[in-house]
């Protein structure tokens, strides 16, 4: 991993998503790089600054190369496309570009609460089995975890607090992310914000990123934010601006807005509004069902839980289309791979975005976190068979597939062509 940006060029992140939120500060205050601004062309982020930096499109940065400017790409999706731009420009890789996952081995996510306030039924929370007791990290197992990646990993510089629940739920929040920031780990947070728990303790303790996932405006939200309060949400929308604005302007606020049949037209627009005027980043895109676990068991031919199926009625992209579609191009590499999850009772989960994998990972074992060096699960995890099952049904890249702005933009015009 002897991959380095050599010093005082001027460095441009492409991609001005979670990942090159997380990668801005490692570059500036880690290593001493000068970043300049995003290169996105997310038509939501026109105009808009992100972590405090101009938003450039790629037509932009091409139509005026900055002299020795070097290029971090921060997508794994679009990281070939990208790369095959940039070399169509001249740029070199590795003199003049580099993808962000050579900058690091591992990617961390501690998953501080594993139960939810909230029963989505797209998510795992929502529509499989929910796990018994509270699933609340132990403080001390936590601050073991970190000094263990600090020791582990000097190329550490993200942790994730979520995965697979609300991480607000968890009583000492503020306390957990001034842990990660007293050992220069910057903390990633999504929340569905139904809860307002220490939340001025959070904003104090400032993590790098905070998402808000919310799928409506208006009382529509409860439909698929199922057991969540579409007032309480937007009281905590407006409270959690005007505690960023008191304690910590810098911080980067995303709302996440999943885009469904019932909420994607006037909805959208509204919410878009709403979220502008509190300073805050919009960000959308197609919902989707998840966990893995589920799809493949429907791929081979189990029924989907009954949550689950009801609200798959509700997707813009369908999830027969879906499936094709990932099916087709399941050779994509798969972005997941140098994550390393730690559930909340410290073990070490296979993969992020499976629940229950079951079968599909027969060999593998539930181990603690603090019990093996982290390339140990890494390999443990491709030993399992996991990874091969997955790519073969084309599940790896299916949060990529509903994240892609084409497709939505695609989908809302055949939504509103069918309507007239
Ligand atoms: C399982 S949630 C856990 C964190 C937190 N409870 C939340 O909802 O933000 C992890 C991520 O999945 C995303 N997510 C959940 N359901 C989704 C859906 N139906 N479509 C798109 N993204 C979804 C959320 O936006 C969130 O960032
Ligand atoms: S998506 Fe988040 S808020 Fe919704 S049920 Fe899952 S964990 Fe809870
Ligand atoms: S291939 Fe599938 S199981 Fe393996 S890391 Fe990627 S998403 Fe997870």
């Amino acid at each position: 991993m002897n991959v380095t940006i050599p010093a005082g060029r001027p460095v441009y992140i492409w991609g001005a998503s979670w990942l090159g939120i997380a990668f801005l500060k490692y570059l500036t205050s880690r290593l001493g790089h000068k970043v300049e601004a995003f290169i996105d062309n997310d038509a939501n982020l026109a105009g808009q600054k992100v972590a405090g930096l101009p938003v450039l499109t790629s037509g932009n940065f091409f139509e005026n190369i900055p002299s020795g400017a070097f290029v971090v790409l921060a997508s794994i999706q679009y990281a070939k496309d990208m790369a095959a731009e940039l070399t169509a420009h001249g740029l070199l890789e590795g003199l003049d570009f580099i993808a962000a996952g050579r900058l690091r081995p591992h990617s961390y996510c501690l998953e501080v609460a594993g139960v939810c306030n909230l029963r989505c039924p797209s998510c795992a929370c929502g529509n499989s089995p929910r796990r018994a007791g509270d699933c609340l990290m132990k403080l001390g197992d936590c601050e073991k975890a970190l000094d263990k990646i600090v020791r582990e990993d000097p190329l550490a510089h993200n942790i994730s607090l979520y995965n697979w629940g609300e991480p607000f739920l968890h009583p000492e929040l503020p306390r957990i992310i001034e842990m990660c920031n007293d050992r220069g780990f910057e903390t990633l947070l999504s929340s569905n914000l139904n809860i307002d728990r220490n939340l001025e303790e959070v904003v104090k303790a400032s993590p790098a990123w905070f998402k808000v996932s919310l799928s409506g405006y208006g009382p529509s939200y409860e439909r698929t934010h199922a057991g969540g309060r579409w007032e309480t949400l937007l009281a905590n929308l407006k409270k959690l601006a005007a505690l960023r604005e008191k304690h910590s302007p810098e911080m980067q606020v995303d709302v996440g807005y999943h885009v469904y049949t019932h909420n994607c037209l006037e909805e959208r627009d509204q919410m878009r509004e709403l979220v502008r005027s509190l300073g805050f980043t919009f960000r959308e895109t197609l919902a989707f069902i998840f966990p893995l676990d589920i799809l493949a068991a429907y791929v081979s031919g189990a029924p989907l839980p009954p949550k689950a199926e009801e609200v798959s009625k509700m997707l813009l992209l369908p999830l027969s289309e879906g499936l094709k579609m990932v099916q087709a191009e399941a050779d994509v590499p798969c972005g997941d791979m140098d994550k390393i999850i730690v559930a909340w009772d410290m073990t070490v989960q296979p993969c992020c975005t499976w629940f229950a994998p079951g079968a599909y990972a027969a060999d593998w074992k539930y181990e603690s976190f603090l019990s093996a060096p982290a390339a140990h699960f890494k390999k443990a995890r491709t030993e399992s068979g996991l990874c091969r099952s997955c790519m073969k049904m084309g599940l790896h890249h299916w949060l990529d597939l509903y994240a892609r702005k084409d497709l939505l933009e695609e989908r809302l015009k055949l939504f509103r062509e069918a309507r007239v």
